[in-house]
């Protein structure tokens, strides 16, 4: 892997920083900056040196199309206080104009260019898109392990139009630590996997079967499996068309020994915003939402992490935005961090959500590591080559 060296002469040149500011805001507001700050610290020493820093992130997923509600502004907002240099927010397209405000931009000033995802070509991966987006640099930096899983302009091809392109200090530090814990990593290995981004993960069940003793499906992922088995989910968030894949998780399971889990109750309420009541899987009506693990679940995931010696977990295990229904994702990583510290459990916890929760709780948790990534912590897990990775070989 080319990281960037930290010698390099970077006065004058441009560098195309590519963070992950994909954070959750609730009303217009941040609920939680950690991805931001954690970028703040690498960006002052690019300044410090006097280079032309042009910030690339996504928000989201907006699918190719300007969407408001994905904007980076209340970001851009952010950084701006917390910066001391002229920064500059560009929503216009990636194309000559944007080339310009890049060239006339003097040393130590960024560029902060809107949402990524709201040009098709971002997910496209598309190489008249890349091109024009690496002509605002001279050097591209990938900052964004936890972005590194797509296979997109910002981060796959826009490598193939820059001679000089490096990962950054906060992705060495990801990938660094990570590979030292798999190395480490004792069994029985348990694996919860929670969160709403059911398309992306569901797959990711199925390699990790060969890898772990225990895998814990919980949240949004967690409804399907229950609906597979005949159950009444409600107004629940489900996958369309998810039964094959999970018939084939539960074979494979079977023939790789691993136990695959789901809640046997459930907390549900007629909304988001409602009081959280306790149900058995047998008991939820067709106006209910799914919005947390019951009581009986978060003993039986306690019971697993106790004879686990190793835990990755990657997404809440419910709707823990709302105080009613953050039970089961507090008390599973107070038990996940008690066991850290009092029973050298290895533990290693990602995703923005889940740094979300935790920040949230306001509890003082101790983990092995907490990283920044979710789903391209599972796949780097899987054993696969992310593709960001790669083209940085
Ligand atoms: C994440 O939050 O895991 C990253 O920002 C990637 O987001 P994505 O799953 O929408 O690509």
């Amino acid at each position: 892997m080319k990281f960037f060296p930290k010698n390099l002469d970077i006065e004058d040149k441009r560098i195309i920083l590519r963070v992950d500011f994909n954070v959750p805001i609730e009303n217009e507001k941040i609920s939680d900056p950690s991805r931001i700050l954690s970028v703040i610290p690498f960006v002052e020493k690019l300044i410090k040196k006097n280079a032309k820093i042009v910030l690339v992130s996504h928000l989201g997923r907006p699918e190719g199309k300007k969407d408001n509600k994905f904007s980076l502004m209340p970001i851009f907002e952010f950084l701006k206080k917390k910066i001391g240099t002229k920064i500059f927010f560009y929503a216009d397209n990636i194309d000559e104009k944007a080339k310009s405000k890049s060239l006339n931009l003097k040393q130590g000033e960024i560029l902060f260019l809107e949402n990524i995802r709201f040009f098709p070509g971002e997910n496209e991966n598309d190489d008249k898109f890349s091109k024009q987006l690496s002509e605002l640099g001279d050097i591209y930096i990938n900052d964004a392990f936890s972005c590194s899983h797509r296979k997109q302009a910002s981060i796959h091809k826009i490598t193939h139009f820059l001679k000089d392109c490096y990962a950054g200090p906060l992705l060495k530090k990801e990938i660094d630590t990570i590979n030292l814990i798999l190395k480490e990593k004792k069994s029985p290995v348990t694996c919860i996997i929670g969160g709403s981004k059911i398309s992306s993960k569901i797959n990711v069940i199925l390699s990790l079967i060969k890898n772990v003793e225990n895998i814990v499906i919980v949240g949004a992922m967690a409804n399907n499996f229950l609906a597979y088995r005949g159950f009444e989910v409600g107004k629940s968030l489900v996958e369309e068309k998810s039964s094959d894949i999970i018939y084939k998780i539960y074979s494979e399971a079977e023939k790789n020994n691993c136990n695959i889990v789901i809640p046997e109750d459930y907390k549900i309420s007629k909304s988001f915003e409602g009081k959280a009541e306790n149900r058995e899987k047998n008991e939820i009506n067709s106006d209910e939402i799914i919005l947390d693990a019951g009581s009986k679940t978060i003993k039986l995931i306690k019971n697993i992490i106790d004879q686990s010696k190793t835990v990755f977990w990657n997404g809440p295990i419910g709707y823990f935005e709302n105080k009613n229904f953050s039970e089961g994702t507090n008390s599973i990583a107070k038990k996940i961090s008690d066991n850290t510290v009092n029973n050298s459990l290895i533990s290693i916890l990602g995703g923005g959500d889940t740094i979300a929760a935790i920040n949230k709780s306001k509890l003082n948790l101790s983990f092995t590591h907490l990283s920044t990534a979710g789903g391209a912590f599972l796949e780097y897990l899987e054993g696969k080559d992310l593709p960001g990775l790669s083209v940085l070989k």
